[in-house]
């Protein structure tokens, strides 16, 4: 069988096999080397790490928690130089049982104002700068691009309709248009013309308060925020307590756009883009110049959306691109069982999005995205994660990590599986016919289920991969996507370990005999998820992001499960960004 699937795809390592132990592991033939970890130093001057004495000041100097996103951008600006550039990476959020030690995952009252600002610097964002020799990548230390954005002290602004709304107004801000921080960084995407969009997801979790007879009730109780917070940040700094700041949790839920080249430059967070549960936005250029952007809202039962902006792409003049992000329309989707995507504008005073369903204004429907998409009849879907266009097909593919809430009678064409644990891919079909006309901005596509994810020996799993998939091809639950130049998709994985294998990286083709015949490529240490897969344009090296690594039920700072990536007595484990490169040089997956 493993020769059988050999040779119906074109990826020619040999397969990893699976398992789950402490350690990562890659196919043979393949480098994997430690890039950097939480604690090391990033900007000018960080102090060495040390765990044992975490203090805000150094952690906004050095790489934060849980790294999701990987970007690679090259130097210079505009070259497609593969062994020198940046990497801009996304910090999501913190596992304070595993950075404290005696702080347990419920200890949020033993919590000091310095660990939540410790915590809070560790989330966020990194740029450094980064160069390979031989197979051996590098920091460059005190590099002048370094930066460190976090939750703690960054100032943002909100640009596009929801900018200056009332409802985006504190008492810090009176302008609804000057935010510090951003929270619960996920993955995202790069703009043509070079600049960073990262997420802001599950931004709910950071707040508490009481929403009886608050003004955004409503707004609130759909976005699953709730008066028991999953941080101690509101004890500490009241723009987190819902009763002091009303409106603090109206500022996140963006997506965040950034010059990662400029380490000056103001992130923005892009209100045109909606609000909700982001977990990334990729972009492609449409055929007529308009910038296109998909999103997906990470949640069970929630919305894929895209962004048509109204004006074109400047390919010659970076700055031009200002504005394309703050104006255009954001549609979400809708799957019928004849293989029809509908995508429906969330426009203010068109269909229910009017003053009598509570949006008087454009910036209404943004702030409240989700309850203006329910009026509109999308497809609930089973939590879209990485929606990305496959530059070398021009098709969307969207990954689906699971919904075990899906009850039968909640199943659809798009969701067919009820109680689905391990998630599934659909693509998503712009018309056309051929990759360099197919019209993204159209509201009419076609999709098509590309895998559902399981183990094809469980026949009660219902998996669906092309014949030949091995008993190491099968994955569960994809979470993150990349392609390569020749199109061929790899596939990260968030919640594998539930059915006793370690989250990593499975590729497969995804055109002729091997389209959907993924293969195992790489596995993460125990406890840890795979994020952020990123490849060189070159294609000869992949950065992946293993994040929370040792982080199982019973595992902490003192007895954890792994000590990856140090394995050294006293020092917890630390996500960490590994490059992936083949031996002797090559293309990743040849
Ligand atoms: Fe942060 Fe949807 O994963
Ligand atoms: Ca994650
Ligand atoms: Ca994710
Ligand atoms: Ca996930």
């Amino acid at each position: 069988r493993e020769a059988l699937a050999a040779s119906a795809s074109t990826l020619t390592f040999k397969e990893l096999p699976h398992g789950y132990d402490e350690y990562m592991h890659v196919a043979d033939g393949y480098n994997a080397g430690v890039l950097i970890r939480w604690g090391d130093a990033v900007t000018a001057g960080a102090p060495d790490f040390d765990v044992n004495n975490l203090t805000a000041d150094a952690q906004k100097t050095q790489f934060g928690y849980n790294n999701d996103y990987i970007g690679f951008f090259p130097l210079p600006q505009g070259s497609n130089n593969s062994t020198h550039g940046l990497l801009a990476i996304n910090h999501e959020y913190t596992d304070r049982h595993m950075m404290f030690d005696g702080i347990g995952e419920d200890d949020l009252a033993k919590q000091t104002k310095e660990m939540v600002d410790v915590e809070m610097a560790a989330h966020g964002h990194t740029v450094i700068e980064v160069k390979k020799d031989g197979d051996t990548w590098t920091v460059v230390p005190g590099s002048q691009y370094a930066r460190r954005i976090t939750a703690l002290d960054t100032p943002m602004e909100l640009t596009g309709p929801a900018a200056g709304h009332d409802r985006l107004k504190t008492s810090a801000d009176s302008t609804g248009r000057k935010v510090i921080g951003t929270l619960n960084n996920c993955a995202g995407g790069e703009t043509p013309w070079g600049t960073v969009l990262f997420a802001e997801e599950n931004f709910h979790g950071y707040f508490k308060g009481t929403l009886e007879n608050h003004p955004e009730k409503r707004n609130y109780e759909r976005y699953g925020i709730k008066d028991a917070s999953r941080y101690a940040w509101a004890d500490h700094h009241d723009r987190f307590d819902l009763n002091k700041e009303p409106n603090e949790a109206n500022r996140f839920g963006w997506m965040v756009e950034y010059d990662p080249y400029d380490p000056n430059s103001v992130p923005k967070k892009r209100t045109a883009l909606g609000r909700f549960k982001h977990e990334g936005a990729t972009t492609i250029v449409n055929p007529d110049g308009r910038l296109i952007v998909y999103t997906g809202d990470d949640q069970r039962f929630d919305y894929v959306y895209k962004y048509v902006s109204n004006g074109t792409v400047d390919t010659e003049d970076r700055a031009a691109n200002g504005d394309l992000l703050d104006d255009g329309v954001l549609y979400v989707g809708k799957f019928d069982a004849d293989g029809t995507l509908m995508w429906m504008p969330l426009v203010h005073g068109e269909g229910p999005l009017t003053a009598e369903n509570g949006f008087n204004s454009q910036a209404d429907v943004l702030i409240e995205t989700r309850r203006a998409a329910d009026l509109l009849g999308a497809t609930p879907m089973d939590r879209p994660e990485d929606v990305e266009p496959n530059p070398a097909t021009s098709t969307v593919f969207m990954m689906l990590t699971n919904n075990t809430k899906r009850k039968d009678e909640q199943t659809d064409a798009a969701n067919p599986r009820a109680a689905n644990k391990h998630g599934h891919v659909i693509e998503m079909i712009p018309p056309g016919g051929t990759p360099a006309v197919r019209d993204h901005a159209s509201q009419e596509f076609t999709w098509d289920i590309f895998l559902m994810a399981g183990n094809p020996a469980n026949p009660e799993d219902g998996a669906q991969y092309a014949s030949g998939v091995t008993e190491n091809g099968w994955l569960s639950c994809p979470d993150n996507v990349a392609f390569d130049k020749k199109g061929r998709i790899w596939i990260t994985t968030d919640g594998a370990p539930k059915s006793g294998l370690a989250d990593g990286v499975w590729a497969a083709d995804v055109e002729g005999h091997g389209r959907a015949l993924t293969r195992h490529f790489f596995r993460t240490p125990r406890g840890a998820e795979m994020c952020g897969p990123c490849f060189t344009p070159d294609d000869t090296t992949l950065f992946v992001a293993v994040q929370h690594p040792g982080d199982e039920s019973g595992s902490s700072f003192a007895n954890p499960v792994t000590r990856w990536p140090d394995f050294t007595p006293g020092m917890p484990p630390r996500p960490s960004v590994v490059a992936i490169t083949k031996k002797g040089g090559g293309v990743i997956g040849s």
